[in-house]
């Protein structure tokens, strides 16, 4: 089930501009389950469930009143996380890293004390909170995972974080002295309750800390497969100064950070307090990234990028190639969608999520299994669809490539990685 936005979910205007349509495409997380013993008694089960899966349009807005840029069909969020299939803890070493040090950054500079309140939404496994000595409740609506992270020792409340859910956790927890919200905010589609719920728990003096990916790295690096339903917004501090506004907040730092193909960390306090954050706003107008016309060069870059790279795989797989797909990110399931790579041409893809092996990939139902297949009995080609951690994956990979084996990195430009 989907619903359709008529207007932007910052300013409100309603004459938004679509420059991007990558879809239809079926949720990026949504892997299908293969047949168990008791489905072989129905054997036209799984292709039922390949028949019966839901597309919803991917296409992308740009609002040219206050530059954000958005989908506007929302995919019901129930259906997207409730059963999630992201693992912090499983996911890379990079972030497992990143989270530590915003940890003792973080610690630090609020000077954080045993008795000291932090809540983190979306705060998944738990992994990010288990750095933290002081007292940390995680707020999460993946059953899955907020069950995981009870279990790691991190009190996770399993519930979407509203202006409702956040009095319930007021009247349970008391105010917090920091409140953060690491690639979450771009998966909600009322932002305004959001911060009714932000504003609600955050103690006079506190801090909102949010790590948004920045839409002016994904516009130079043409990161167009990071455009995926949970991702309703893609943002500039522009927009979010005027959102924050609203609130009797202000934005008092911006840090560029590198996860997630460029991303920002937004500090958020009390209009009384001081501040500034003006080099990166400067630096997004410079870009022309409030403008229409930039909007459809990206969309040509996008359609090129396609173009080039089903182009090579074809040709690496008439020579007899074999290619798998290294990594199974959401993202890379916008990238074998848009460009119609299936099983023709990867055998498999990897992941070292173990929800995420002996399923299908969505939409392109190609197979996922554990990186020990790959070690095991290495292709030629690898292509590798979580780029952003490629220095981490290229370091781990060594024997793959000393044995002859070559990388394609899709994005930010087509390469092929080998030791010749
Ligand atoms: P992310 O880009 O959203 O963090 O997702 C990364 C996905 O890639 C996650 O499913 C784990 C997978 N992955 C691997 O399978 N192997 C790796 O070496 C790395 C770094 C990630
Ligand atoms: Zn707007």
């Amino acid at each position: 089930m989907s619903t359709k936005n008529t207007c932007c979910r910052i300013c409100g205007n309603k004459d938004l501009y679509k420059f991007l349509e990558l879809g239809p495409q079926p949720p990026a997380n949504a892997f299908l389950t293969p047949p168990n013993s008791s489905h072989r008694l129905y054997p036209d089960f799984f292709a039922l469930q390949f028949k019966n899966e839901k597309y919803y349009p991917l296409d992308v807005y740009f609002c040219p009143s206050c530059g954000l840029v958005q989908l506007t069909d929302i995919v019901n969020p129930d259906t997207l996380f409730r059963d999630y299939a992201y693992y912090t803890g499983k996911s890379s070493e990079t972030m497992k890293r990143h989270f530590k040090e915003l940890a003792k950054k973080l610690t630090e500079e609020f000077d954080l004390c045993s008795d000291d309140l932090i809540i983190d939404i979306g705060s998944n496994d738990g992994t990010f909170l288990k750095n933290f000595k002081c007292r940390r409740i995680g707020v999460d609506p993946a059953e899955n995972i907020a069950k995981q992270a009870n279990l790691n020792g991190v009190k996770t409340f399993p519930c979407f974080f509203t202006a409702d859910s956040a009095w319930k956790i007021l009247n349970k927890v008391g105010k917090a002295k920091v409140i953060t919200a690491t690639n979450v905010f771009a998966h909600v589609n009322n932002l305004y309750d959001f911060m009714a719920g932000v504003r609600c728990l955050l103690e006079d003096d506190g801090v909102f800390v949010i790590e948004v990916p920045h839409f002016m790295e994904l516009y130079k690096n043409k990161e167009f497969d990071t455009i995926y339903h949970e991702h309703l917004s893609y943002f500039l501090v522009g927009p979010l100064v005027e959102l924050f506004s609203k609130f009797r907040l202000k934005i008092t730092k911006v840090e560029k950070i590198p996860v997630h193909g460029g991303s920002i960390r937004i500090y958020v306090k009390d209009q009384g307090h001081a501040g500034h954050f003006g080099p990166t706003i400067v630096e997004e107008a410079k870009q022309v990234l409030y403008t229409k016309d930039t909007y459809q060069t990206f969309a040509d870059k996008v359609r090129s990028i396609k173009e080039d790279l089903v182009t090579l795989l074809t040709k690496l797989k008439a020579q007899g190639n074999r290619i798998v797909g290294y990594g199974a990110p959401a993202k890379g399931n916008t990238l074998l969608n848009y460009c119609k790579i299936g099983p023709d041409i990867l055998d498999y893809l990897t992941d070292t999520t173990p929800y995420k092996q002996g399923k299908y990939s969505p939409g392109m139902h190609i197979p996922v299994v554990s990186p020990d297949v790959f070690h095991k009995d290495p292709p030629d080609y690898a292509l590798m669809l979580p780029w952003n951690y490629q220095t981490e994956i290229l370091k781990k990979e060594r024997e793959f490539l000393k044995n002859g084996g070559q990388f394609i990195i899709p994005i930010p430009e087509l390469e092929v990685i080998g030791i010749w």
